[in-house]
């Protein structure tokens, strides 16, 4: 098939801190990606995997797939400023007239699921794209620039997670567009581009992004778990 992943791997995981970017780092005994990697392709193995790194990095990469004998193929493509422009990086390798699905997933949830791809690949079918997404189980308040705050009715929010699941044609025109700051994920680029038409599938609350110091161990954990 035409249908390519797209694991976007150029952060420098600032939040996260240590000696490398957190998708590098120790999670049940090799790197992060490498986990993700296989979980991605073990729920699809026909789909392509492209893996966008930072330059400083692609090296350092090569060399630990050969370290952890990991040989699973994959393209890689070298990284942006912002995760947009790591995205729109992959997609000119992509041909204009693909007709097939791209999946956008962060390298940092390594807690992907076979069912949760499904779901989101089943909720593309007669949508401009389809996201997992979770109630929010913190309180929430919107926070003015004056200092004050006010409560916000949570049951009106979801948290977005990744793979975000698109059909190619329209995601390679949404990235056509000038890429704002706002774009922290996918569907909020194909909004800005008139593609509305967006499913929400239940999101998995064990499919974590890796941001803080902790969070490896707690992905450790749920990967144990399911
Ligand atoms: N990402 C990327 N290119 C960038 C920035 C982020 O490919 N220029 C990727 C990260 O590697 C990560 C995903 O986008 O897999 C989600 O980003 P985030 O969790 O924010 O990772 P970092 O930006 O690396 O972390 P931080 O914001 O703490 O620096
Ligand atoms: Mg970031």
């Amino acid at each position: 098939t035409d249908n390519v992943h797209i694991v976007v791997a150029a952060g420098s995981g600032s939040r996260y801190g240590g000696n490398l970017p957190k998708q590098f780092c120790d999670l049940a005994g090799r790197p992060l990606l490498m986990t993700t990697l296989e979980r991605l392709h073990s729920c699809t193995p026909e789909w392509k995997l492209i893996v966008v790194l930072s330059t400083d990095m692609t090296d350092e990469w090569l060399g630990m797939c050969k370290d952890n004998s990991f040989t699973l193929p994959h393209i890689i493509v070298n990284g942006g400023a912002t995760r947009a422009h790591s995205v729109k990086n992959a997609l000119s390798i992509i041909p204009q007239d693909s007709s097939g699905l791209i999946s956008i997933h962060d390298a940092a949830r390594p807690v992907i699921t076979p069912s949760l791809i499904s779901a989101i690949i089943d909720g593309v079918e007669g949508c401009d794209g389809a996201l997992p997404a979770c109630a929010v189980t913190d309180s929430i308040r919107l926070v003015g620039t004056d200092g004050n705050s006010s409560a916000v009715d949570r049951s009106k929010l979801r948290a977005v997670q990744t793979p975000q699941i698109f059909p190619a044609d329209k995601l390679l025109k949404a990235y056509g567009q000038e890429l704002l700051p706002v774009f922290t994920d996918d569907a909020s680029v194909m909004e800005a581009a008139g593609y509305t038409n967006l499913r929400l599938v239940d999101g998995d609350p064990h499919n974590i992004k890796v941001t803080n110091p902790g969070d490896m161990a707690i992905a450790e954990l749920y990967l144990s778990l399911i």
